[in-house]
This record gives structure tokens, sequence and C-alpha cells, in this order.
């Protein structure tokens, strides 16, 4: 068998990093190609230079035999090479149409757009994916998993030679990454030639035929999926025996966060829960079911419209962010790009960021505090940059999700509220978050983690409330804790009822 696409011997280096060196992969249709490695390793960067996005310092890309000399993206992709980057790249001032057919819109004979065609064709790729998602939707209006759902519309729709998807799961939930494993096995019959990129073991033997494993811009190891165990490529991707996480069993202590019958119109009711110094509380449910909408509003991000939150035990309004951080809370979000980093900063101006207001002294900057705690949460976390001067703009996507995290375990709050914390986040790096976030409640603190990952919640949560359609559908003590009974209360409840506050997702 040809391979449809050769990368040869690429090396990149950006100022002060060499993000890969020597990288030579043949990818083959009809196969899907996996790349894992630890944040940082250098798979987006690959990606980038297959997507002519980045020019790359040494080696060549071979397209059908051919060496690629590609001035733009655009030009890779009408050659057939369609890429979903790490990032979502959808305008949200643009309809979903608008965006699946961005700088390819179906033309009327007189060269002007054909919009009926347009919304149509793009309705019959959203169905097909059995997405509940109109086409003509704003996509500010939608969801991160939604978003992350219409660029693989998108890419679907360009019936590519050769797709890429950069982790295109990690802000999916069971039930969209089923839809995506479908539209990758009809992709795979039609011979498209796939290279996907995870940090999620399990999906490996589920959707690939073979893996890359890259260490420090290193090419260490190709793999027949079929003829390596998970443990091998860990190890490999590691470079040594990785140890398995192992939660200890946490005492709840006194209460910290309590709501009652919170409301917000046409996104949640009715929700009522408690959070207790010392415990890991997860939410778990669909994506949609209105569990980070619930935390924004306790967070003052957006408005309830009725309901009441008690911290420490009295009644308070919380008119505000800032004002959240005064009162001790946190929320690391789970769209990073948008709400959570500054990518035009420096690591060390993003961690001391939400700490200001407990560590300035005299209205001045603690400045040995900022550098020493920078210092302090890139060595935990394994941040991998020159060092913590270093824009966040350049770090790779799971660094990124490592200096939010960083910032708010700094922040000195008590109640840390985790939309998917672990998104994007590598094997190694996901054990010592989960140590810290213990280490965090040992002492006294709370944490409401967010998480679509059932493995997760199973492996770190002491409690589990479970939300479906903006309701609260069930609470979970440690021992009753598993995939059945999580699977078995995120599914909608057909009750007969007509309540649901929910409509069809994204629809106008
Ligand atoms: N534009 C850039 N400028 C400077 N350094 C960069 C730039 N882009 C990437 N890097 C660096 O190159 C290295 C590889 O990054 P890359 O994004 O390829 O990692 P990755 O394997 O995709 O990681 P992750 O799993 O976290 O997404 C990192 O050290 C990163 O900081
Ligand atoms: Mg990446």
């Amino acid at each position: 068998m040809q391979p449809v696409l050769q990368v040869k011997n690429i090396a990149k280096e950006f100022p002060g990093v060499k993000a890969l060196e020597d990288i030579s992969i043949d990818f083959y249709p009809g196969e899907c190609h996996a790349l894992v490695g630890e944040n940082g390793a250098g798979k987006s960067t690959l990606i980038k230079i297959i997507a002519s996005i980045y020019k790359p310092t040494r080696g060549e890309v071979i397209l059908d035999g051919k060496v690629c000399n590609f001035k733009t993206p655009k030009d890779a992709l009408d050659a057939g090479i369609a890429v979903i980057q790490q990032e979502t790249s959808i305008a949200p001032h643009l309809t979903v149409a608008e965006n699946i057919y961005l700088g390819c819109e179906p033309k009327q004979k007189n060269g002007l757009l054909d919009r009926k065609k347009m919304e149509a064709d793009a309705q019959a790729v959203l169905d097909e994916m059995g997405l509940e998602i109109d086409a003509h939707t704003l996509c500010s209006t939608l969801t991160a998993a939604q978003l992350q759902m219409v660029e693989i519309a998108k890419v679907i729709s360009k019936h590519a030679k050769v797709v890429v998807l950069d982790e295109p799961t990690s802000s999916l939930s069971e039930k969209e990454i089923d839809s995506l494993f479908e539209q990758v096995r009809k992709m795979k019959a039609a011979n498209t030639t796939m290279i996907y990129v995870t940090h999620r073991m399990a999906e490996l033997s589920i959707i690939c035929e073979r893996c890359s494993i890259f260490r420090d811009g290193l090419k260490v190891a190709e793999y027949k999926i079929n003829e390596v165990d998970e443990q091998t490529i860990v190890n490999s991707m590691v470079g040594r025996e990785l140890g398995a996480f192992v939660k200890p069993d946490h005492t709840a202590k006194q209460e910290v966060l309590r709501v009652e019958k919170l409301c917000q119109k046409g996104k949640f009711e009715n929700v009522s829960f408690h959070a207790n110094a010392g415990e890991i509380v997860a939410f778990s449910g669909l994506v949609g079911a209105g569990r980070t909408e619930v935390m924004e509003a306790i967070f003052g991000a957006t408005k309830l419209t009725s309901g009441k939150v008690y911290l420490n035990g009295e009644e308070v309004h919380i008119k505000n962010p800032a004002d959240a951080i005064r009162r001790g809370i946190g929320l690391a979000t789970e769209d990073r790009r948008r709400t959570g980093l500054l990518l035009t900063k420096t690591i060390e101006e993003n961690i001391a960021l939400p700490n200001l207001p407990f560590h300035a002294k005299n209205g001045f900057v603690n400045v040995p505090w900022e550098k020493e705690t920078s210092e302090e949460y890139m060595g935990k976390l394994k941040i991998k940059a020159p060092n913590i001067l270093t824009l966040c703009g350049n770090l790779s996507g799971g660094n990124q999700q490592k200096v939010i995290l960083s910032k708010w375990l700094a922040a000195g709050v008590k109640l840390l509220i985790l939309d998917e914390p672990t998104k994007g986040i590598d094997v190694n790096a996901r054990a010592e978050f989960y140590a810290l976030m213990d280490q965090f409640v040992e002492e006294g603190g709370s944490i409401i983690m967010v998480s679509s990952d059932m493995p997760e919640i199973i492996k770190v949560a002491d409690r589990a409330y479970v939300m479906s359609e903006g309701r609260l559908t069930g609470e979970l003590t440690r021992s009753e804790i598993t995939e059945l009974n999580l699977i078995s209360l995120a599914n909608p409840v057909s009750d007969g009822s007509d309540k649901k506050p929910k409509k069809k997702a994204g629809k106008k």
C-alpha cells in the first residue's frame, strides 16, 4: 500500500524552543494514525506544518508522492488536506452554515452566494451527524461542545483526502464522541487518510490503526495498535514506568456552599446542592445539561432568575466575578481561549492575576511572591516553556490549561470550581493535577468539578451530582459513583412532563 501523505525529516524551531526534530511518518489511506505524547511534545506543531500554517525549519511534506510547496493553509485545503485545529476557529458572529462553508461558499450561476443551497447542505451534514443544531444558529450562542461539532461538520463537508483532527474529543461527552467516531469510521471506509491527536488512550483501540509516539519533539516509537497495549504506549510517551493515581479518602468538613432552587430562565431550574470543605464534588451529565451555566451563575458571571446562595452559612448575592473572587471563590472555565487566559501575557502575569487582591501589599504588586509562585507551579504541573516570562499564546494547548489550573490553585480561594479541568491534559500531568486537587481539599478547600469524563469522576470524586436538561437528576455517594449510575441519571428523563427548560440545542 502506498502512503497518501508523508512527512520526511521534519524539524521546527521557535526562538528558544526545538519543537520538532527529524520527524518522519507515512500515513496510509483508509487508516487512522494517532499522534500521542505529553503536553508540548510537538503534535500540534506537526499538524500545523502539514496544514501549511507553519513552515518547517527543515524537511518536507509529501502528498501523493509529490513534495508540497503550499504557501497558505488554503493551498493545503485545496489539495485535499482538511484540518481541525486544537483551538476552535469558528467565527462567532457567523451562522453555523456560514462557518461550515466559510471560504468555499456555494455560488449561483450569477456568481452570488447561493444561501439556500449552503443552508440546506449544511443542515444535511448536521442531520447526518445526528446533531440537534440548526444551520441558521449564530455560533456565538453555541456551547464549546457544539462549536467543536460544527468544526467537525465543516471538515466532513470538505470530503478531503486527508483529514486531521487535533484533540477533537477534549470538549465532547460520550454522546458526541460516539457520533464523531461514527463519522471517522465512514471516512475511513471511503479511504480517507486520517490523523488523530488524543490524550485519551482508550480511544486508540476504538478508531486508530497505528500510532506514533512523540516525546520532546522526537518520534520515539511507532506501533500498530493491535500489536501494542496501552501501558506500553504510556510508558514510551513518558519515558518511564508511570504509577497510577490512587485516591485517598477524604472526610468532609463544614459546609462551604449551599444553593437552593437556583433558576435561570431557559437554562436551568430548581437546582439545589451543597459542597463541603475537604471534599471534591463532581458534576456529571451530558454536554448541554446546564452544568457550566449553573457554575457561571454562582460565580456572578451571569444573573440568576431566582434562588438562594449561601456561603459559609450566610446568604450572599454575588454581583460579579470580582466579587466572587473577593469572597474566596475561583472558577476555571472550560473555554480557555475566551475566558481563561490572557494569551498576550506571560505565564507569570496569568498566574498572578486573580491573586492580586490577596497578595498585593499596600497597593503594590508583590513581585517576589509572583515569581516564586509561578516557578513553583511551573515545576509542580510540569508546564513546558523556556521560563515564566513565556507568552501564554505560545504554549501548547495542554500547557495553557496547566497555567489556568495553576492560577486558581495558587489563588488562595477556598472554593474552587473547575469546569472540565483536565481537558487536553496528558496522562502524566493529570495524575499530578489530581494529587494537587487532593492537597487542596486536604488543606480545607472545597472543589466542585464539572467533568464529562466519567472515568475521571469515578477516580477523583467524593460525591457526585448529575444534571440533565437543566435539572438536577441525582446525587451519588462515593460508593454509588459508577458508570452505570452516571449514565442512567444523565439521560433525559421522559416523565411525560413538558416543563423542560431547555429548547432544541442552539436554536434561535
Ligand atoms: N508559536 C510558537 N512560538 C513559540 N513556541 C511554540 C509555538 N508553538 C508551539 N511552541 C512550542 O513548541 C512545543 C510543542 O508544542 P505543541 O503545541 O506542538 O505541543 P503538543 O504536543 O500539541 O501539546 P498539547 O498536548 O499540550 O497540545 C511547546 O514547547 C510549545 O511551547
Ligand atoms: Mg496540541
